[in-house]
This record gives C-alpha cells, sequence and structure tokens, in this order.
C-alpha cells in the first residue's frame, strides 16, 4: 500500500541510532550540537505547521460510535480505513519504511506488551529508541505470537521522483489523521512527525489502545508519573499522579524536595500502567523508557535532575541553538545569549520579542540517565501505589490540596478535575476545560464507561489496599496574577502531608471539598508565606464551587447513562455540602 522504496528491520543497536542520526544530519533535519557542549546529541526544528499533539483530527474508530463516546472524534472504521488507504497509496515513495518492534514496559514483565510501528521518519525510529524498549530482543520474545498493537505512521510526504530533494521536516500538514482501532488494536497516523502523533508506542498504545485492553482485562493505563518517596526515618511510599499535558508531572517526578532528609525517585514521568499484584495492591509499571518532556522552563532552579538528565545523547526539538552549538530555552540558567538561532530558524536576540523556543519544544532524553531514577525502576513487576494525586492548572477555586473522604469520592474529584489548556495541543491556550483525570485526549472509549471502570477497581479492591485519593493544584494565583504557591522542590511540602496521611499521622479537617490539612499539619517552616495567602491557597472557594456545580452536572450529562449513580451521588451530596 505504502510502496516504499526499501524496508528495513531495525535492531535497536546503537550502530542503528547511531547511523540513523548521522544520516538525518546528512538530510539536515538534525544538527549535531556540540560535542563538548552537549555530547551525542542532535537539535531538530519542526515544520512550523507541525508543532504537538492535534486532538482535532485524532479518531477512536470503534465498531460502534457510542464505544468511543461523546468526548472523543468517531469515524466509523471501514470509512476511515478507506479514506486512510487513499492517503496511503503509494505515500511512502522514495522513502524507507522501518519496522520497529517495541516492548512498552520491561521485556518479559507480566505488565508489558508488545506493538510494531512501520514508519517512513527516521526521526520516529530515533525517538523510539530513546523513549521505548525497540528492535530484535522485542521479536524474540514476541516469537510467533499474534497479540502485539499494530501500527503504521507516515509523514504522509512521498518524493515522487527518485531524485528528488527532501525537506528537513516531512510533514502533511493539511492532511493529519491520527486513528485507532481498539477492537483490532490497531493504530493508523498520518501526516504529523510530532512527538504523540507519531512516536505511536507512546499515548496510542500505552494509553488510548491500552485503557481498552485496561478496561477488558481489569488493568488500569493511566496518564500518570510515578514516583517514589522517601521519608527521612527511611520509610518508602509509591505515589502515581494525573495532571494534564503541560501540568507538571515531569517536574513532579523528579523534584528535589526542599524539606530536609526527604527524598524523591523517579520511576515514570508520564504513563503508569497497573495492575493487582498477589499482595491485592496495585502494582505500577512505567512503559517507557525515555523521558519526552517540556523544554522551556526547565532549569536548576525548577527541575534540576532533567537538566542533568538530558546533558548527552539527547535530542532536542523546538529549542533555540546558540551560535556555540548548544540549545537554549526560556527561563533555562544564567544570562540569557547574546545572539541564537530561534526555532523558526531566525536570528534571535534578547528584548527582540519574540520566544527563542517553541512553548511545546521538547527533548527526548533516557529515563537511564536521570540522576535520580529508582533503583526499581524497571522492575518487571512494577511498584505497590500508596496514592494517587489528580492535579489541574486552576488559577482560582481549587485548593493546594484535598484529599477524598474515599475511593468514590475520588474518583469524583477526578471525573471533574479541569485545567487550563496548555501548548501541548494545539489549540486555545488558556481555556479552562474539564479533563478527567487528564485523560480526555487519551481515553480509548466511553468516558462515561472509563468512570465506571474507576468505580469497579474500587469494588475489586479492598479499601484498605487501595491507593490513597488526593487532588492538587500547584497554580493558584492571587488577584494580581502572581502564583500563591513557589511549587517545584516545595511541592515536596504536599507530598509529606500526604505521606502521613497514608500512615494516619498527620490531621485534617472536614470541608464540602474533601479533607484539608489541619492548621499546621502542613509543613510550611521556612517558607515564609504570608497568612492570608496561605488562607487564601487552602481553602476551597465555596462561592467558586457553588457557580462550578451547574457546569459539572452538564458535563456529567453529556455522557447520559453511562454515568455511573455512584458518581452522580458524589456530586448531589458535594452540591448539598456546599447549600449548608
Ligand atoms: P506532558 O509531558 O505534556 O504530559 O507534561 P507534564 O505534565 O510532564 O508537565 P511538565 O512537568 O513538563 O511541566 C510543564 C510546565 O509546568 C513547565 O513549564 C513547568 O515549569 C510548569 N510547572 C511544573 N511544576 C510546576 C509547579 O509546581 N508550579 C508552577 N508554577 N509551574 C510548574
Ligand atoms: C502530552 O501531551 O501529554 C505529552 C506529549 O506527553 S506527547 O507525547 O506529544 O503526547
Ligand atoms: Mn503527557
Amino acid at each position: 500500500m505504502c510502496k516504499p522504496d526499501h524496508v528495513v528491520w531495525c535492531d535497536g543497536s546503537k550502530e542503528e541510532y547511531d547511523r540513523m542520526a548521522n544520516s538525518l544530519v546528512k538530510g539536515g533535519t538534525f544538527v549535531r550540537l556540540n560535542d563538548e557542549l552537549r555530547p551525542n546529541s542532535f537539535y531538530c526544528r519542526s515544520d512550523p505547521a507541525d508543532v504537538a499533539r492535534v486532538e482535532e483530527f485524532t479518531f477512536i474508530c470503534s465498531e460502534k460510535e457510542e464505544d468511543a463516546g461523546p468526548t472523543n472524534n468517531w469515524a466509523d472504521p471501514k470509512v476511515m480505513k478507506e479514506k486512510l488507504r487513499g492517503f496511503y497509496d503509494g505515500c511512502m515513495q522514495g522513502r524507507t519504511m522501518f519496522v520497529i518492534p517495541y516492548s512498552m514496559g520491561p521485556i518479559g514483565s507480566p505488565i508489558a506488551k508488545i506493538g510494531v510501528e512501520l514508519t517512513d521518519s527516521a526521526y520516529v525510529v530515533v525517538n523510539m529508541h530513546i523513549m521505548a524498549r525497540v528492535g530484535t530482543k522485542v521479536l524474540e520474545v514476541l516469537g510467533d505470537s499474534e497479540d502485539f498493537v499494530r501500527g503504521i505512521h507516515s509523514v504522509g510526504a512521498p518524493l515522487k521522483e527518485s531524485k528528488q530533494p527532501d525537506v528537513p521536516w516531512p510533514c502533511n500538514a493539511d492532511n493529519k489523521y491520527i486513528t485507532h482501532y481498539p477492537e483490532t488494536r490497531e493504530i493508523w497516523s498520518y501526516g504529523s512527525g510530532y512527538g504523540g502523533n507519531a512516536l505511536l508506542g507512546k499515548k496510542c498504545h500505552a494509553l488510548r489502545i491500552a485503557s481498552v485492553q485496561a478496561r477488558d482485562e481489569g488493568w488500569m493505563a493511566e496518564h500518570m508519573l510515578i514516583l517514589k518517596i522517601t521519608s527521612p526515618e527511611g520509610e518508602v511510599k509509591h505515589i502515581a499522579a494525573a495532571f494534564p499535558s503541560a501540568c507538571g508531572k515531569t517536574n513532579l517526578a523528579m523534584m528535589e524536595p526542599t524539606l530536609p532528609g526527604w527524598k524523591v525517585e523517579t520511576v515514570g514521568d508520564d504513563i503508569a500502567w497497573m495492575k493487582f499484584g498477589k499482595d491485592g495492591r496495585l502494582h505500577a509499571i512505567n512503559p517507557e523508557t525515555g523521558f519526552f518532556g517540556v523544554a522551556p522552563g526547565t532549569s536548576m532552579a525548577s527541575n534540576p535532575n532533567a537538566l542533568r538528565t538530558l546533558h548527552a545523547n539527547s535530542i532536542f526539538t523546538n529549542c533555540a541553538i546558540t551560535p556555540d552549538g548548544d540549545i537554549w530555552w526560556e527561563e533555562m540558567d544564567g544570562d540569557e545569549p547574546e545572539e541564537l538561532y530561534d526555532w523558526l530558524r531566525r536570528r534571535w536576540t534578547p528584548g527582540c520579542g519574540r520566544k527563542a523556543s517553541h512553548p511545546n519544544a521538547r527533548f527526548t532524553t533516557p529515563a537511564s540517565q536521570c540522576p535520580v531514577i529508582a533503583a526499581e525502576w524497571e522492575h518487571p513487576g512494577g511498584v505497590p501505589i500508596d496514592a494517587f494525586m489528580f492535579g489541574g492548572r486552576r488559577a482560582t477555586t481549587i485548593p493546594l490540596v484535598t484529599e477524598a473522604f474515599n475511593w468514590e469520592h475520588g474518583t469524583f474529584l477526578g471525573s471533574v478535575m479541569s485545567s487550563e489548556m496548555t501548548a501541548a495541543a494545539a489549540g486555545t491556550v488558556g481555556t479552562l476545560r474539564r479533563d478527567p483525570m487528564a485523560m480526555l485526549p487519551f481515553c480509548g472509549y466511553h468516558m462515561g464507561d472509563y468512570f465506571a471502570h474507576w468505580i469497579k477497581i474500587g469494588k475489586t479492591g479492598d479499601a484498605a489496599k487501595l491507593p490513597r485519593i488526593f487532588y492538587v493544584n500547584w497554580f493558584r494565583k492571587n488577584e494580581e496574577g502572581k502564583w500563591l504557591w513557589p511549587g517545584f522542590g516545595e511541592n515536596g511540602r504536599v507530598l509529606k502531608w500526604i505521606f502521613e496521611r497514608c500512615n494516619d499521622t498527620a490531621d485534617a479537617v472536614e470541608t464540602p471539598f474533601g479533607l484539608a490539612p489541619e492548621k499546621g499539619a502542613l509543613d510550611l517552616s521556612g517558607l515564609n508565606l504570608p497568612e492570608e495567602d496561605v488562607d487564601m491557597l487552602l481553602q476551597a472557594d465555596k462561592d467558586g464551587l457553588r457557580e462550578e456545580i451547574s457546569d459539572m452536572r452538564r458535563h456529567y450529562a453529556k455522557f447520559g447513562d453511562k454515568m455511573p449513580s455512584e458518581l452522580v451521588a458524589e456530586l448531589d451530596a458535594l452540591a448539598a455540602r456546599l447549600k449548608k
């Protein structure tokens, strides 16, 4: 169908990575960075029309429309495939088709799954090398099994004449389709080479297809970081947290707590797959092997461990490049360079009035290089989860931290989660939207059924062994639009309260929204926050919540009779508590 000139089976070796990176340099897609400043690393600029996930052109093509639900774009699988066959016909002319066998999760882990991505993008191959376990070793484990996800990806830019020169970032800006076939476990992606549109193991497989498998098989595939936290006494807990895209997962996963004696280590920064273990607890693995992280804002002040991770062997897309061949982005440490080339290849000087990097500029970097990667991050059985956190970007209304009364109330808080939109997806940045469990763009089936799956997991598990559920908001602002909470390493104070709540050693008070830290229970020592800021931060704004009840009802109404009665009851109970 695609009519490539060549077909290459990827073996996953270092030689393959080096060969392909070098060919990308030769073709003008990559610039090799200064080997002394950023060893074995590459700089890449995408087409300005291909810079983020495209939710508008992302489809769940389930057999029945109702299985995709009201929050997904749906298309009939036969109709969509017919249409795409038209696009795919000859789409790889003049190009090579790469066959990438990959494993999401440690090879051979009982929680891991295999996929095969066919792609005509060498950029995708080298990124997949970092982000997943790829190559021959995966085929060996797969053997004759038919149990793998089938993915096809094309940038949609055939080279018609055999000697036609290629552009640095081929794509098909006018025809992008990111399509999923949950019943047949297939992914057909066309037109975009960027991030989650093209690295099919990530959002397409590990969330959209995997969420359907998880529902069918009784486990969970979530848009969650996984962290390991150790108290000054040496006690360990694991926390998984769902925040929408560009809302702080990578930062929290590798943060350095400012509170003395506390330690955070990283298991994963974006996706968690969880299954009940023999001990009755939920165990999580990180299906990935790299971080595809938001670059702007990453600094020694905000996320030192990310910077230490990407010191070498990394790929940088859509940030800026310095005259001496290193990368730069907004809020990086030190003075602004006197001169740069921006992500649009223009000369850039400080104060010129433009951002040098795209807001969704990203680094691709190996998790194994993270100085705080947890020793058990590749443990085939995963790590036992003690607490879940939900959170979004909310300038108003939502307090710094709330504990749910129980699993169903926690599921309710996740289901009405809302966040201001970010540059991770093409669209209107700043618009407030409900993004349940940070899965709005990633749930491969009806969101009402997804809520029911959460309720079912709660009923399957033993209440005493299920993770406790918390809702956080690092992004509350005062009337002048300044952050009320310093965030980043100071978020360790909230983690400490969560840790102690799990041990029943920290106090909480009941509020209409949930359990809030009792005065003094949240360790704010040495922060010197103004009293009135603390009060504002810790309080759910009752008037604000009252005003949101009708929006929550409209949100729930969309899911019709798929909406679990337990969650409707939670919403009614919140409304009643707010009336008092
Ligand atoms: P995806 O990779 O898109 O899923 O994003 P993510 O959830 O991993 O977000 P990330 O950690 O990359 O953070 C995105 C942005 O949020 C960055 O610009 C950070 O600087 C900012 N951010 C993260 N944590 C905090 C915080 O605690 N406070 C504030 N104010 N900003 C934060
Ligand atoms: C996100 O948008 O949530 C990401 C980046 O993690 S991407 O892989 O492009 O989806
Ligand atoms: Mn993400």
